[in-house]
């Protein structure tokens, strides 16, 4: 198959869909790659490296216009919309709930289009966005830290102390992905962790996986307030799949924080889970309401792109694998999580979801492609 891989044009988007090291495997697997030239940039991958592999560089027209799988990182801009065809497979984050526009378009192009964040494992894992969450955690613990110094707004205090010194408090509400790898840097960095939560099954787990290193707290309201008052750090983690985050931070408990402390807010990109939240962006990462610091990037994976590229290649890369080898019909009636993340096909709303957001007609993948893994 020819695999296509373009250069992401959204702004401040560094990543790239594909590695040398994947392109590596895929022209070993018999397939064409195509790169743009500079694609990898961003992530300090230089043409060099993928022509070292075997890689083919070309222009953009000739990516697009050659390709029959379409890697992407972002959803593709108004810009791109005419170079989706018929007959093009297009495997990228899409989150098309949040753009009726861009469904209609994807829809209008004929395209097959395969979305990574609704790539779904039978037991309601998300493979291609936990890495993401991952990052997200652990940069939330080194934002916390970062801006808890003095000159920066923060209240002074080394998170990890020293020795004759306490360390500093963090606080990490929701205790899924990003909740333990957060808690796992603070606790790294010597900082005093306690993770609230709300699911006793999820809290057992991180009882025995952290072997006692955080408290871990049942969440309320109550709790809540109780445990921010006293924090220097607080962390937001919390999803409810499918709905905008809980506000469990209200304005008056923000108030209530201690002068110079720090909330990151990584839920954000659900809408966030303090009523102070507002989502920020690298170039101005904070702001500060009754004097604690904000922190609340909505694409908080974009500051590092060569953890952040490596990270998502090595979850994509098999499901790539597979519809190069198989073709797209084959690989989702192999594989049902895949088949979950088909979100368009032959111009038909196939994900349910996305269907219901913008009141258009959904059809079931198994309608359009009968061998489909229901
Ligand atoms: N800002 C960014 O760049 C960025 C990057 C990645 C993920 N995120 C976001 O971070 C959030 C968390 O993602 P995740 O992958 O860790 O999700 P997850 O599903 O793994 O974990 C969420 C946890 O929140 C818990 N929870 C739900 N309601 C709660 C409550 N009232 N009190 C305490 N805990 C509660 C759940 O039990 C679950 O364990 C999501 O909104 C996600 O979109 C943001």
């Amino acid at each position: 198959m020819k695999i296509g891989v373009v250069r992401e044009i959204k702004a401040d988007e560094y990543r790239v869909a594909l590695t040398p090291a994947g392109a590596h495997e895929l022209a070993g697997g018999g397939h064409e790659v195509l790169v743009e030239t500079g694609a990898g940039e961003g992530s300090a991958f230089p043409d060099s490296a993928y022509a070292a592999v075997g890689a083919r560089l070309t222009d953009a027209d000739g990516v697009w216009s050659r390709a029959e799988l379409l890697l992407k990182v972002k959803e593709p801009l108004p810009a791109e919309y005419p170079r989706l065809r018929q007959g093009l497979v297009l495997f990228t984050y899409l989150h098309l709930a949040a753009s009726e526009e861009l469904t209609r378009a994807l829809a209008a192009s004929g395209a097959a289009c395969i979305a990574y964040e609704t790539v779904e494992t039978d037991g309601h894992g998300l493979p291609l966005l936990a890495p993401m969450s991952e990052i997200a955690g652990r940069l939330a613990a080194q934002a916390g830290a970062y801006f808890l110094e003095k000159p920066l707004g923060g209240r002074g205090l080394l998170l990890g102390g020293v020795a004759g010194v306490a360390p500093g408090k963090v606080v990490v509400i929701g205790g899924g992905i990003v909740g333990y790898n957060a808690a796992v840097i603070a606790a790294g960095l010597g900082a005093s962790v306690s993770i609230l939560e709300r699911s006793v099954d999820r809290m057992r787990h991180l009882e025995e996986i952290l072997s006692g290193r955080v408290s871990l707290l049942m969440s309320s309201a109550l709790q809540v307030e109780e445990s921010v008052a006293t924090a220097d750090v607080v962390i937001g983690a919390v999803l409810i799949p499918g709905a905008i985050a809980p506000k469990l931070i209200t304005r008056e408990m923000v108030s209530g924080m201690k002068d110079g402390s720090v909330l990151c807010d990584v839920a954000i990109d659900q809408g966030g889970c303090a009523e102070t939240s507002r989502p920020t962006t690298h170039s101005e990462p904070v702001y500060s309401v009754d004097g604690v610091t904000h922190y609340c990037v909505a694409n908080m994976p974009g500051a590092v792109p060569i953890t952040s590229t490596k990270a998502l290649t090595n979850v994509t890369l098999p499901y790539v694998e597979a519809i190069a080898d198989l073709g797209l019909a084959g690989a989702v009636s192999r594989d049902p999580a895949l088949a979950r993340g088909v979100n368009v096909l032959d111009g038909q709303i196939t994900y349910e979801a996305v269907a219901e957001a913008h009141g258009l007609d959904y059809r079931p993948l198994t309608e359009l492609l009968p061998t489909a893994a229901a």
